[in-house]
Formats: structure tokens, sequence, C-alpha cells
């Protein structure tokens, strides 16, 4: 403490004795410690006046605020505001639609890829109602659902625009309720894809085989029911089903 020695030093010093309460030195000592306690108790009561992060001027999250006039404290961004990778220009992709109607084009080139994709996400979310056939004959509807779907391989769901599945995933359709929050866009359009193809395959015929290719297999024989999204198909033995059919 080499502040504080330096203080006492002049109490030692001759002609200046303890007993004399009043004499120059000694008032000077004094004053020198008066100012020093003063700085001291200074510090230590302006110490407590800092702000600290547990005290800085911020509202707890959604509490109410005298600071606003509608006394939210929670403020929605303003106007306009685009959140990163949120800009949607490329609106067929987002709606499927072309104006006001619904398009029929991929906005994506359409791959195995996008095909397999496609074929996975529409048996998680499609396939217990729709079947994994697409024919309306899922699990759901047979335990009592409102309504049975429709099949895909009616005419007119035939002739359907790609951009009205779109927007039947992303909209919902009577008493089906939407997938937006469940299906990200870009899976829709695999989904989209691969309900066309569920299509083709339900009304091919050996004319759709271009030609020079052999015919990949004939259509299994179903014993009984075709299955439903639940419930795998029974096919029957193969011997029965060989034969040629007449071109
Ligand atoms: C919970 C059962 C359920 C699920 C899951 C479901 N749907 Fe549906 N869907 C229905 C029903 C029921 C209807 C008929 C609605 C009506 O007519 O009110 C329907 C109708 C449709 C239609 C026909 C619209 C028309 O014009 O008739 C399409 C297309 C369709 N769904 C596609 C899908 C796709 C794609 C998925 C998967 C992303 C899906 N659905 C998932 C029950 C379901």
């Amino acid at each position: 403490m080499p502040r504080l020695r330096q203080i006492s030093a002049p109490l030692a010093k001759p002609g200046c004795p303890t007993s004399r309460l009043f004499c120059e030195k000694w008032d000077r000592v004094c004053r020198q410690r008066c100012s020093l306690v003063t700085l001291l108790v200074a510090i230590s009561l302006l110490s407590g006046c800092r702000i600290d992060m547990q005290v800085q001027p911020r509202e707890n999250p959604l509490s109410r605020s005298d600071f606003f006039a509608d006394q939210r404290s929670e403020r929605p961004p303003v106007e306009g505001t685009v959140a990163r990778g949120e800009l949607r220009e490329d609106t067929y992709f987002y709606t499927g639609k072309v104006g006001n109607n619904p398009g029929d084009y991929m906005p994506f080139p359409v791959t195995k890829e996008v095909l397999e994709r496609g074929r996975e996400r529409y048996n998680i979310y499609c396939a217990p109602c729709h079947s994994l056939l697409g024919d309306g004959n899922g699990f759901i509807p047979s335990r009592g659902f409102a309504r049975k779907p429709p099949s895909y391989h009616i005419p007119r769901l035939q002739k359907a625009p790609l951009g009205y599945f779109y927007d039947v995933i992303t909209n919902g359709f009577g008493i089906m309720s939407d997938y937006a929050s469940q299906i990200p866009p870009r899976d829709r359009w695999n989904i989209v894809a691969y309900v066309r193809a569920l299509q083709l395959s339900q009304n091919a015929t050996r004319a759709d085989v271009p030609t020079g290719q052999a015919v990949p297999s004939d259509p299994p024989k179903f014993r009984r029911e075709p299955g439903s999204g639940a419930t795998l198909p029974i096919i029957a033995p193969e011997a029965q089903s060989t034969t040629e059919e007449p071109k």
C-alpha cells in the first residue's frame, strides 16, 4: 500500500505532534485522507451503478411493453421483409399455377432419382388413403374415413394437369387436408411426377413400350385383392401367366 505510507509519513515528522490535531501539516494530512476516503466511497458507490447484462433495458419474450402503442414487445417484421432463402421468385415452382390456372409441366427435369424420391414420399404421405396403386382403396378409408378418395385412374384425374396435383397437395381438397407444412415444395413435385407415373402404369399398353424393346414383365395376376396401402398384394404363382398375348 504505497499510498498509505506516503500519507502517514508527515505524521512522523518532528514539529507536528499527534496531540496537536489542528496544526497545518496535520490538517493537510487529514484533507488528503478525507479525499482518499471520499474517493473510495465514491468508487464503491458508483460501482453499484453500472448496468449488467442481467438488468439490461430489454423486453422479455412476449412480454407487455409500454414503449410501443400496441403494447406488444414482439414486433412484426417490417412489411416486405424476405427471410434468407425464402425469396419465392419462381411462382410456378411454389404454386403450380400459371396465372390462375394450373400448369401442365414439371418445373425441373424428371429423372430416376426424382421418381424414386416421389415414390418414397407418396408411399409415406398419400398411400395410407390413396393406396399404393392410387386407386383410392387405402387402409384409412377402409376403416371409415368420411369419404373414399377418388382413384387417380378415372379419366378426369388422368387428364388433370400436373399443377393441379401440386395444388391439391399444397392447399388440400374437400375433406383432404393440405400437406404444405409436412412436404416441402420440391418433394411435392416429386410426388406429382410419381402420381403421373402411377397413372401411366395402370393404363399402359404394349404400344407404350418403345419398338425393339422387350416388355419387361407381364402384369402380375392377383390371387385375391390387389392390396391396399397397408396390405401387400397376394400374387398368384407364375406358371399360368407365361403364354404370349396376341399382338
Ligand atoms: C387422410 C387421407 C388422405 C391422405 C393422406 C391424402 N389424401 Fe388425397 N384425398 C383424400 C380424400 C378423402 C379425397 C377426396 C376429398 C373430397 O372429395 O372431399 C382426396 C382427394 C385427392 C385428389 C383428387 C382431387 C379431385 O379433384 O378429385 C388428389 C389429386 C389427391 N387427393 C392427392 C393426394 C396426394 C398427392 C396425397 C399425398 C401427398 C394425398 N392426396 C394424401 C384423402 C387423403
